[in-house]
């Protein structure tokens, strides 16, 4: 039997009375579905899953999009190319040196972002399995963006309510201090388009749809658009719309990438290892293309 506990007055909710390590019933896949969509964060405690397990539990709630390997040319995967490596860990298990490009990309977690909005069809929900954590530091803190969006003026949400922004992975590394990718890097990762305001499938709520990632506003210039998406994120990310999940061995924490942003707090990476593993969840669609619906083009 599932049960259900709120962990927030908003947002995010504790599962328990499901094993993930062994296959899961249509019926507890069903109460899962429905506490993802209200809830949108869901933590599951006691759950040491395999790779195996993580994959085969996360694939019930879409095709996996699989590692952003971007960053890790010629690097030898610690993981299946189904998870992303999230941990401060190499393929032969030592600890990441200070000067390791995995290292200092994976600091771009700590800004408030929602995953895969680079991406033209982005990503639906992500899962993290914590297989060792640090004694103090690398919680992660969550957002909630319907909540976010309720609070706002009318007047607020009357103007941004059509906007489209611009997002690229460069965007959010370029915040950090990265900067110089060449054309062909740049290539591979172009930017997307996606919509500001978006409608939650799972609840019918509205939600803002906001990342690190995001870069410009289409059609305004650059700097006012860049002025709003830090205005948006600073508001959404307020103490009252936000929860620190703070991490045990066999946690899984499944989120909702289309109603939340998210981001990891600091730890001693070179002193504490942090080993954390991400299935990640495929939308099914690019959410200007969603907007515009399917009869668009006969239109
Ligand atoms: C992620 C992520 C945050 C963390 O895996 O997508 O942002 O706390 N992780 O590791
Ligand atoms: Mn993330």
């Amino acid at each position: 039997m599932i049960t259900v506990t709120k962990l927030h007055p908003l947002f995010m909710a504790e599962i328990g009375g499901v094993d993930l390590t062994q296959p899961v019933s249509a019926s507890d896949y069903a109460a899962i579905d429905d506490a993802f969509n209200t809830h949108a964060v869901l933590v599951f405690r006691g759950q040491p899953v395999t790779e195996a397990q993580q994959v085969a539990f996360s694939k019930h709630f879409g095709p996996l999009i699989p590692t952003t390997n971007y960053h890790r040319k010629g690097e030898m995967q610690r993981l299946r190319a189904e998870l992303a490596d999230v941990s401060n860990i190499d393929h032969e298990n030592n600890m990441l040196p200070v000067d390791s490009e995995r290292r200092q990309h994976s600091l771009g977690n700590q800004l408030w972002h929602t995953d895969a909005s680079f991406k033209h069809v982005p990503a639906r929900c992500s899962l993290l399995a914590a297989h060792e954590v640090p004694p103090t530091g690398g919680e992660t803190e969550f957002a909630d963006m319907r909540a976010a969006f309720d609070a706002l003026p009318q007047a607020r949400k009357d103007e941004i309510e059509d906007l489209v922004v611009e997002h690229s992975i460069y965007r959010s590394r370029e915040r950090m201090g990265f900067t110089g990718y060449n054309e062909a890097t740049r290539a591979e990762l172009p930017p997307v388009q996606q919509v500001l305001v978006r409608t939650h499938p799972g609840s019918g709520r509205k939600t803002l749809y906001l990342a690190a990632h995001a870069s410009h506003v289409l059609g305004w210039p650059l700097e006012k658009g860049q002025a709003l998406i830090d205005e948006l994120i600073a508001h959404a990310t307020q103490p009252q719309f936000t929860y620190a999940h703070h991490w045990q061995v066999g946690d899984v924490v499944m989120w909702d990438n289309r109603c939340t942003m998210h981001r990891a707090r600091p730890y001693e990476d070179l002193k504490y290892r942090r080993d954390m593993r991400r299935s990640t969840v495929s939308d099914e669609i690019n959410t200007v293309e969603a907007r515009r619906g399917p009869l668009a083009d006969a239109v």
